[in-house]
């Protein structure tokens, strides 16, 4: 095709749409050195400037796809369905979520990501339990979906590398909020992993990626379109991340508060967003079942025992305890307002998150709540727990729960699931 990087950006920079062949022409060529990364930081912000309609979004994802390889399970003999979730704090949801969907026949494959800043990253979860291994073959996740029917691990590099580049480029040229952009570089993993029905869990608020409830919605909806427009049965979910999600923030503390649900307790709103998703989960995969049953009947702690084992984890070995902690008690009398973003930073602080790709993280680092978002608290009480493998983290940490706790007049907390996309 006789066309310049120069000539394209200058197209988007005008308004103009792309068409198909232009975008492939693009992603090609970026993938493979051919584009600097100069010239496809201005498209970025061409395309953040002015948008993309529906088809070129389409052609992008599909042009990402094709950067890489592709999974496929139609060989499985079983429906598949996963969830992606846009990160939040205290978001497990994975952890109960994927053996409950699983006991019920339908296979989960969920290639996932390590946490970045003040959101945690599922893989750090997983890896808090003793010999677990993220990282597994194609051929090992397609025979784990196949016998135990669920498979948490590590995307591969060979799953949409123009994604991981472009990404990484956006990453410093301050263009990760586009909306097309965010949506193509979801949803080009997701269908790249090869299942064939999808809930996204679109989280908004101060702990969220997306801030407020009109730019979750556009989001919600293009990634809905993408979805439907290759063919995955897809939904979403806009879900609270004003407060933290559950009362435990920090990774074996999630796997903590996860063999909760998967016990059949558990906090209301880890309970209640875990559920749902797995309804929706099985409904697009031909399913229709009660998901908080086999919550209950054990069912689904065997699947995550099964789960846990298939990738050398042993689920019933004690998980590692901080060597310091720290409490926090209220100054005063009154109603409880706990912003995410201050708790997630204060987790992050204390070594459950990475300032940068590639460090280490601390398996027992991280938050507990002993009270929750307008809950009541009398001066002196407990409001939550600092726990930490290196001491010196914790008075940063306090700080920032200075900042993220407000006591004062009653507040209604919001519902968990906001709106709903079918
Ligand atoms: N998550 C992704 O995978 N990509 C984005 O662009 C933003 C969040």
């Amino acid at each position: 095709m006789a066309v310049s990087a120069v000539e394209l950006i200058v197209k988007k920079r005008d308004k103009h749409e792309l068409s198909n062949q232009e975008i492939q022409w693009l992603i090609e060529n970026y993938t493979t050195g051919q584009i600097t990364d100069e010239q496809m930081s201005s498209m970025a912000m061409a395309i953040l400037l002015n948008g993309m309609s529906r088809d070129e979004v389409r052609f992008l994802t599909q042009a990402m796809i094709e950067s890489g390889e592709t999974m496929n399970f139609s060989g499985l003999d079983k429906p598949t369905a996963d969830k992606h979730s846009t990160g939040g704090v205290g978001d497990k949801i994975t952890l109960p979520l994927a053996p409950l969907v699983a006991s019920y026949g339908v296979a989960v494959p969920q290639l996932s990501g390590r946490g970045l800043g003040h959101t945690g990253g599922t893989l750090d979860k997983f890896e808090a339990i003793p010999g677990w291994q993220a990282s597994l073959s194609n051929q090992q996740i397609f025979d784990q979906l196949k016998t135990v029917g669920a498979v948490v691990c590590a995307a591969g590099d060979g799953l949409a590398p123009a994604d991981k580049k472009l990404y990484a480029l956006r990453d410093v040229t301050g263009t990760v909020e586009a909306t097309p952009l965010i949506a193509s570089s979801i949803m080009s993993k997701k269908i790249a992993e090869g299942t064939k029905a999808l809930v996204l869990d679109v989280k908004v608020g101060s702990g969220a990626f997306m801030k407020d409830l009109e730019q979750a919605d556009k989001l919600a909806n293009t990634l809905v379109e993408i979805g439907r427009d290759s063919s995955v049965a897809t939904s979403a979910f806009l879900t609270d991340m004003s407060t933290p999600l559950g009362k435990k923030i920090g990774n074996a503390l999630e796997v903590e508060e996860s063999l909760e649900v998967l016990a059949g307790g558990g906090p209301a709103d880890v309970v209640e967003l875990t559920v749902e998703i797995a309804r929706e989960m099985l409904k697009l995969a031909g399913v229709e079942a009660d998901p908080s049953e086999n919550l209950k009947n054990g069912k689904a702690m065997d699947k995550w025992v099964e789960m846990v084992a298939a990738q050398g984890g042993d689920a019933h070995a004690p998980l590692d305890k901080a060597k310091h902690s720290e409490s926090v008690v209220a100054e005063t009398d009154g109603y409880l307002n706990i912003d995410a973003l201050g708790v997630g930073m204060a987790s992050w602080r204390l070594g459950a998150g990475r300032e940068k790709q590639g460090a280490e993280v601390q398996n027992a680092a991280g938050v507990v709540l002993n009270k929750t978002q307008g809950e009541w608290v009398s001066k002196g009480e407990l409001i939550c727990e600092l726990f930490t493998d290196a001491e010196q983290k914790i008075e940063g940490a306090t700080m920032d729960i200075a900042q993220a706790v407000e006591i004062g007049e009653k507040i209604e907390r919001k519902p968990i699931i906001l709106k709903e996309m079918r």
